[in-house]
């Protein structure tokens, strides 16, 4: 597991957008797995501007997404459909039929089968996450084995607190969300694991240092052998200088 400390969330999103570039131009038609929330949004705007820029294509590009919640549909303005589209998607030339997030409308457990066949169609050469701050991956909350496939998830409360901020009232948070698997993240070929804030040391400080467990999801990474976390310093702020260094880039 590698870390790069930031010196802010500008910086951060500036390096993570730059190993997203590389992938590409390294493989065109590279598989994308891609992340919804606050953590991507500022690299996605740089993808977008190498893009309108001429630096980059995603012509052949495949895109996977992580995770939806269930019962919003790709209109409504707070689907993770919705959010793709109007931060990264809809401003870059992928095409249509490239584009892959997990539905949370309609027979929720067919929905998830399709979306296993999808991820084993597609094979990710990239893997996007952010953390939560009990340290779920994709909406994998505490708990959830470490070899689970797509399913349907009952949403921590800590994490129906935490996204309150992307609606009028936490009433309308959905319960209920669709995500990837842990065993299904675990499978990229690469993996960046983004985080800002105070609020993440923790979860980062268990993931880094942590027994592996399902008690944090993200613990799990240790496993993998091709990790990137890039964190702010507020987020690496409880990883002293020894831990930092046995794990420099
Ligand atoms: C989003 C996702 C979540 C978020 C995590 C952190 O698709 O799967 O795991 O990455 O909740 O969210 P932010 O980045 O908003 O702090």
């Amino acid at each position: 597991m590698k870390i790069i400390v930031a010196d802010n969330y500008l910086h951060l999103s500036e390096i993570a957008a730059r190993i997203i570039a590389e992938v590409i131009k390294n493989k065109p038609d590279s598989v994308l797995g891609l992340a919804t929330g606050s953590s991507p949004l500022g690299s996605y705007k740089r993808l977008i501007d190498a893009y309108a820029d001429g630096a980059l294509s995603f012509e052949k590009v495949k895109t996977v997404n992580l995770d939806e919640y269930v019962g919003l549909d790709e209109k409504n303005s707070r689907s993770y459909h919705y959010f793709m589209n109007a931060n990264l998607l809809g401003f870059v030339n992928v095409k249509k039929e490239n584009i892959h997030i997990p539905s949370g409308i309609g027979d929720t457990s067919q929905n998830c089968q399709r979306y296993n066949e999808i991820l084993q169609a597609y094979p990710r050469d990239i893997q996007l996450l952010g953390i939560g701050r009990n340290g779920h991956i994709g909406f994998n909350e505490p708990g959830t084995p470490f070899d689970s496939r797509t399913h349907i998830v009952d949403l921590a409360e800590k994490t129906i607190n935490d996204n309150a901020r992307f609606f009028d009232d936490i009433s309308q948070v959905p319960r209920k969300a669709i995500t990837m698997g842990i065993g299904d993240i675990m499978k990229a070929k690469k993996i960046l694991l983004l985080a800002s804030g105070a609020k993440k040391a923790d979860a980062i400080y268990k993931t880094v240092c942590g027994e592996v467990t399902t008690d944090c999801p993200a613990s799990v990474l240790q496993l993998h052998s091709d990790v990137a976390l890039i964190i702010d310093k507020d987020a690496a702020a409880k990883l002293d200088e020894r831990i930092l260094l046995a794990h420099s880039a």
